[in-house]
């Protein structure tokens, strides 16, 4: 599912997570270079990249924050998973800023620095393991294709008519799909060749998006685990889910599509 904070689909937050994680772990090997060789250069190397480290860990969690909060599926393992990565990098970066105070004062000695930094490395690691799972098994920020190389479409409807206008008549082609957010819902709109269909983006087994899955000949397959699903009676077809999805009844009025609820 395409990434909110994104440039031209690209998504912002993996392009910057490296630098934190190049900072980081420059910091702890210069402070150990700077005690076994007792060099201040390689001290003031480390200070260095410890504040860079710091500072870019602040931005890379800024475009993660914004796709924890409008990506991730919500109800889902991957929003555990997410939530998981993000608290795991706040505690990776608050030791670092401990250790990086802790500097400062001659009284404190080195190898407590150097515990901080290494505890605040392995979480590094777990954290960057989740992130992964996250990007390739979940596919949080795959800017999605569909049939007719159709691009990934999402839109947001305020209020809280019953009736509201979710695509045009021509809008998507045959097997391509869109996701709305109604109502505090995520709702799919799809094309089959009979018509346009709605179904709930959340897939019963572990909330994997739907929308981010692929539409064929009336089925849908969920992009994480690859559970089925009948677009037209939300009719489990193949699991690992063990319950069907909701449907929703749309009306075409003058080249309007419209969603019922
Ligand atoms: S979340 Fe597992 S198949 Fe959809």
């Amino acid at each position: 599912m395409k990434s909110t904070a994104h440039i031209k689909g690209h998504p912002i937050h993996p392009i910057l997570v490296g630098f934190p994680i190049a900072f980081f772990i420059g910091t702890l090997l210069f402070d150990i270079l700077a005690l076994a060789s007792d060099r201040y250069d390689f001290a003031f190397a480390a200070t260095c990249m410890q504040i860079a480290g710091i500072t870019t860990a602040l931005l890379a969690a800024i475009p993660g924050f914004i796709d924890f909060l409008f990506t991730v599926p919500p109800k889902s393992s991957g929003k555990k998973r997410a939530a998981k990565h993000g608290i795991l990098n706040v505690l990776n970066l608050l030791l670092f800023v401990v250790a990086w105070l802790l500097k400062r004062n001659p009284a404190v000695p080195a190898f407590v620095i150097l515990l901080l930094e290494i505890t605040g490395v392995v979480l590094l690691g777990f954290a960057g393991w989740m992130g992964g799972t996250l990007v390739y098994r979940n596919q949080i920020g795959i800017f999605t294709r569909y049939a007719g190389a159709g691009k990934w479409k999402e839109e947001r409807f305020a209020g809280d008519q019953q009736k509201i206008q979710v695509a045009t008549s021509n809008e998507l082609k045959t097997d391509q799909m869109k996701l709305v957010h109604v109502h505090h819902k995520r709702i799919v709109i799809g094309k089959t060749a009979e018509g346009y269909v709605a179904f709930d983006d959340s897939c019963t087994h572990k909330g994997g998006s739907l929308a981010g899955g692929a539409l064929i000949c009336g089925t849908v397959q969920c992009p994480w685990h690859g559970s089925q699903f009948d677009v037209n009676t939300g009719q489990r077809k193949a699991g690992p889910a063990q319950q069907g999805i909701k449907v929703y009844t749309l009306t075409e009025e003058n080249g309007k599509v419209y969603l019922q609820l």
